[in-house]
């Protein structure tokens, strides 16, 4: 490992915070991050996770119980915070003693943050902020981590791109806190640009998505590796009455559907058929399904193909573990020649 001292250097408290021993995590993706991914990802030495996505808390048991049958390194567990059943899935986490958990989607509900760090086997809390006072009040009330997400992530995103929130955030927040980046991450050479300005380490996914070891559909990846940067675009908002989060992924004919989807939805609004929360939680069934379309069924056509802008940097199948290695040796070939 000491072929790659100046990155791990810089990595040091995200690898302790992590338990791995490399400070790169591989961002939950529903449906692509299950058993396979995850622990092929946490055996190469980086940091995988468990997408919970819309599973049940049933169905997560299994999940869990599965990917431990496969490392026994450590690994985390994404939950959704306007999941309905999120305290027993926080229950499940518990049970089977998860180090992590990631609270993504939205604001920790009340109560969820001390109940993952309550209980028998407390865990480590990672949080999501998209502005500079939500991280600090976040990680006041109980995160211990915290991701910066930009703009050109796959899936989910905010308005801001990686860069701008990285100079934002990480002058103020890294000396007291652990802040890792993600959002637009294709090479190791930015890696070492966003450890040197005071990250701990780092997440992609994008990157990972279409390794060997993804469960993705022959399909999904070769769909990947014809596009380019360009291709990964944001869905638009077409009610503003509906606060619709915009989601990057390959513009195809799932990406119309879903303009027309928003349309049907704020039309049940305004005919006062459903309230704003049942709206929202229809979006993001939409999604869910969408994305399995793509990712387990294939049909990249009407699916919801979610890449992020380094998707233009992907060209082939790589293990999980060539993947890391490169990522560090480009990082410490970055950090060398400064
Ligand atoms: C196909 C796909 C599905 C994703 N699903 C989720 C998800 O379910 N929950 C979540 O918190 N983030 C999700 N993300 C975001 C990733 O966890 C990660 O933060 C992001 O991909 C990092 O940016 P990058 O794509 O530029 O590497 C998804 C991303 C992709 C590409």
């Amino acid at each position: 490992m000491s072929e790659y001292s100046k990155t791990l250097r810089l990595m040091e408290r995200g690898r302790e915070f992590l338990g791995s021993d490399y400070a790169i995590l591989c961002g939950a993706m529903s449906w692509v991050s299950e058993r396979n991914l995850v622990s092929a990802i946490s055996n190469a030495g980086g940091f995988g996770v468990i997408a919970c996505g819309a599973m049940t808390p049933e169905l997560l048991d299994q999940e869990i119980a599965a990917t431990r049958a496969l490392t026994d390194k450590p690994f985390g567990v994404n939950l959704i915070t306007m999941h309905p059943d999120l305290f027993d899935l926080i229950a499940v986490c518990e049970k089977h003693a998860v180090s992590h958990v990631v609270l993504a989607g939205g604001i920790p509900p009340k109560g969820s943050v001390e109940a993952i760090k309550g209980g028998k086997n407390p865990a480590k809390v990672i949080v999501f902020a998209p502005t500079l006072a939500l991280a600090k009040k976040l990680l006041r009330s109980g995160g211990d981590a915290l991701v910066i997400e930009g703009m050109e992530a796959g899936g989910h995103i905010g308005p801001v791109s990686t860069s701008v929130l990285a100079q934002e955030f990480l002058p103020e927040l890294a000396d007291d806190h652990l802040v890792f980046v993600a959002g637009g991450i294709g090479r190791g050479q930015a890696i070492a640009g966003y450890l040197e300005m005071g990250a701990v380490g780092v997440q992609l996914g994008t990157r990972f998505a279409c390794a060997k070891e993804s469960i993705a559909h022959e399909n999904f990846k070769k769909a990947f590796f014809r596009a380019n940067a360009r291709d990964a675009i944001a869905s638009v908002q077409v009610d503003p009455r509906l606060p619709v989060i915009p989601v990057r992924a390959l513009k195809n004919k799932g990406t119309e559907e879903f303009t027309a989807k928003q349309r049907e939805v704020a039309g049940s609004l305004d005919r006062e058929e459903i309230a704003m929360n049942e709206a929202q939680l229809q979006i993001e069934h939409y999604w869910a399904g969408a994305l399995r379309r793509a990712v387990i069924d294939g049909d990249v056509e009407n699916g919801s193909l979610m890449a992020g802008q380094s998707v233009g940097m992907l060209k082939e199948e790589e293990p999980v573990a060539d993947i890391i290695q490169k990522l560090m040796a480009q990082s410490e070939e970055a950090l060398t020649r400064r």
